[in-house]
């Protein structure tokens, strides 16, 4: 059959195929977000197959290993005690908590290593909700915006004192960007960046991540705050606020179901797209390789080419280790 257009000749062998690929993911895209908890324990999580509620020098001995293979951040998420939980979520602005304290040894420890951390009151929240919550004559919730933001500065402030390079508010209150680079700013942490939660999604593939943190929410749900999964404007709207109200990096989550967010972002700022694959996307594979249906390696490298293509600059990912690991032998 005659036919001048043959695409693939351009798909003939493996050496015109690796010079026409357009993405190409590397250690030094992913962020790997890494559990901690008090104690000696490092107790692997039957929620996240694979990852682990690291003790302090656990988390570093893991981060250093990752760091190693070329991952150059991590982001901290702390398991806190029932005890420290209160209605005011004070033990978030401890500067003698667990989270300063992991920052202070990271530091110490991997100089290079950026850290990063979690912006948001779930862990020391009684409730366990991202921000204050008031709770109505008949059991209504409601999530406080202002008086919320007072205690992300604090915490945000005693992250930026214990040497975090990045702090990263997930919480999704409305002008939290501003408050905390003003806070910031007004204390001498010019140099601090913000990553924001700009598009945070009321999403149910964070359910592992909860049952990892015991942070499922008492009563009501995150909808107040997070953004509902059917929509994409808001999307565009949260991007002009934060831009606006000084983030450097822009995050996505969850990932590969909001790939058309990604692109959406892409296509709308300047500032560094972020796209977090989050526990539900990580289990799903897990749990498929496990039974023997999927090859990881295989799905795992596609999934962050995917969520690469669609236009994330950097990704928050469970799998860091795991990709920097087949990075450095060849993929
Ligand atoms: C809470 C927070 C959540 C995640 C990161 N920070 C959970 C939530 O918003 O309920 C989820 C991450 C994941 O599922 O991997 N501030």
């Amino acid at each position: 059959m005659y036919m001048h257009i043959r695409p693939r000749r351009n798909r003939k062998n493996p050496a015109i195929r690796a010079m026409l690929k357009e993405t190409i993911v590397t250690p030094a895209d992913l962020i790997y977000p890494l559990f901690v908890q008090e104690g000696d324990l490092d107790e692997p999580l039957s929620s996240m197959p694979g990852c682990v509620r690291w003790s302090i020098e656990g988390l570093v001995k893991e981060a250093e290993s990752a760091h190693k293979l070329g991952v150059l951040a991590v982001v901290v998420f702390p398991a806190i005690k029932e005890e420290l939980k209160t209605p005011n979520s004070e033990e978030s602005y401890n500067d003698d908590g667990l989270i300063p304290r992991v920052i202070k040894r990271l530091k110490q420890e991997i100089p290079t290593l950026q850290v990063i951390t979690d912006v948001a009151l779930d862990p020391y929240n009684s409730e366990g909700h991202d921000g204050l919550v008031m709770i109505g004559a008949s059991g209504e919730v409601e999530i406080l915006n202002d008086a919320t933001i007072e205690v992300l500065c604090k915490q945000a402030l005693c992250h930026a004192r214990a040497g975090a390079d990045i702090v990263a508010p997930s919480d999704m209150m409305d002008g939290r960007v501003e408050a905390i680079r003003k806070t910031l700013d007004t204390e001498g942490y010019q140099n601090i960046s913000i990553m924001s939660y700009t598009a945070k999604y009321a999403s149910a593939f964070y359910g592992p991540f909860r049952g990892a943190l015991n942070s499922t929410p008492k009563a009501g749900d995150k909808k107040t705050y997070q953004m509902e999964t059917a929509n994409s404007r808001e999307a565009l709207h949260e991007l002009e606020l934060d831009e606006q109200e000084g983030a450097d990096f822009v995050i996505v989550k969850p990932a590969g179901p909001y790939l058309d967010i990604i692109a959406m972002l892409r296509e709308n700022t300047y500032l560094p797209v972020v796209a977090y694959q989050v526990s539900g996307e990580y289990l799903m594979m897990k749990s498929a390789v496990k039974d023997g249906w999927l090859d990881e390696k295989s799905v795992v490298i596609e999934s962050l080419t995917s969520i690469k293509r669609a236009g994330a600059d950097i990704i928050l990912t469970y799998f860091a280790k795991d990709f920097a690991t087949w990075y450095r032998e060849g993929l």
